[in-house]
């Protein structure tokens, strides 16, 4: 069966560079817990009035990958959107996208899995180009969390982590039978669900019960995650993926030249290539720079890595997340 390639690579992040001591003016934190806690020095939230929401950084994003891909926009026959910060409610972006591209009548199918959106993206635009379907897939992982954290010292176990950006990338029907993704596993745990959750509002919370309530002590309206809880577990499901991928093609973590983790915490990174044997060079990690920035983090680590040369031809790629579902999920890639 024919394989899935990744042909370009992009992404967008917005200019407004927010520093942990810019967020130590917001709330009662402080640069030294940030790094120590989570690895992150500052992240980009977008500057409101910008123009810069999940899909018009998105497109921003698929510009640069379609240039990379080479081809021309109008090639793209589907487009997979990743977030868990929609522009509106409904629609999802990826109409958005497909409308500000000027697309025509193109599908558009949006995902809501959180840092794992963008590998049951990938594993969603692989079964479609396997199968013949599609031609050029445009997947796309974007975020705009700052517009809804709480940037008091209430929220700030959840506000110093989160940050703004999106990545793209072109899927296409791999030349050879022995580049491009090699095999995608994802899992998900409901029971967990509202341990990394937005709760209110929902379809029981509709806007006339919120106006009604007017309840300024009401945190639902934040992102609540219970952060110990879910570190415990994201260190134990990265590992098992990430092996349960590698088994399925008979390969050992040794054989990994780059492995690109969803940017979580710089600490579930580290233990990660700890506890799988990796050199600091089979690891790539920019949350440093940008916070985690769920669905968008792994395309634009991706998107940052080939530009900084990471991966040549033959190399072999991982990819994993976990987050908020649960949810999470690997992919082996052949670059
Ligand atoms: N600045 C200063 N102090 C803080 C801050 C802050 N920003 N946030 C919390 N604290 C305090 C707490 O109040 C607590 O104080 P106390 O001991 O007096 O009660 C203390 O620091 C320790 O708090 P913890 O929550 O126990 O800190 P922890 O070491 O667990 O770090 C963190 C928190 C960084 C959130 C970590 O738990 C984590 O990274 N969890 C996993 C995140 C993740 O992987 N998410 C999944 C992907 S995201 C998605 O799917 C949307």
């Amino acid at each position: 069966m024919q394989q899935t390639k990744i042909a370009g690579t992009g992404h967008y992040v917005p200019d407004n560079v927010v520093t942990n001591n810019d967020l130590s003016q917001l709330m009662d934190t402080n640069d030294e817990w940030i790094q120590e806690r989570t690895g992150i020095v500052e992240r980009r939230w977008i500057q409101p009035g910008s123009g810069d929401s999940p899909s018009t950084m998105g497109t921003k994003a698929a510009l640069k990958a379609i240039e990379k891909a080479g081809i021309d926009k109008t090639e793209i026959d589907f487009i997979i959107f990743a977030t868990l910060s929609p522009d509106y409610y409904f629609p999802g972006p990826g109409v958005m996208v497909q409308e500000q591209l000027g697309l025509d009548t193109v599908p558009a199918l949006d995902i809501r899995n959180q840092c794992s959106g963008f590998i049951y993206g990938l594993s969603v635009a692989d079964q479609f180009i396997k199968t013949g379907t599609y031609n050029n897939i445009l997947l796309i992982g974007s975020e705009n969390h700052s517009g809804g954290l709480d940037k008091t010292t209430r929220g700030r176990g959840v506000s110093v982590i989160f940050g703004d950006g999106a990545g793209a990338v072109i899927l296409q029907p791999a030349q050879s039978g022995t580049e491009g993704i090699l095999t995608t596993h994802l899992h998900s745990e409901g029971k967990h669900a509202k341990e990394l959750a937005l709760i209110g509002p929902n379809t029981e919370h509709w806007v006339d019960k919120i106006l009604e309530e007017k309840n300024p002590e009401d945190t639902s309206y934040y992102p609540y995650m219970n952060g110990n809880f879910v570190f415990k577990h994201a260190v134990t499901r990265f590992q098992e993926v990430i092996n349960e991928a590698l088994k399925a093609v008979g390969l050992n973590s040794s054989d990994i030249d780059l492995l690109i983790p969803h940017q979580a915490n710089l600490r579930i990174s580290q233990y990660i290539q700890k506890k799988m044997e990796l050199s600091s060079s089979q690891i790539f990690n920019n949350i440093q720079k940008y916070g985690n920035t769920t669905a968008a983090s792994i395309p634009i680590a991706l998107s940052e890595a080939v530009e900084e040369g990471k991966l040549k031809q033959g190399d072999l790629l991982c990819l994993a997340a976990f987050g908020s579902g649960f949810t999470w999920g690997s992919a082996l890639i052949r670059w």
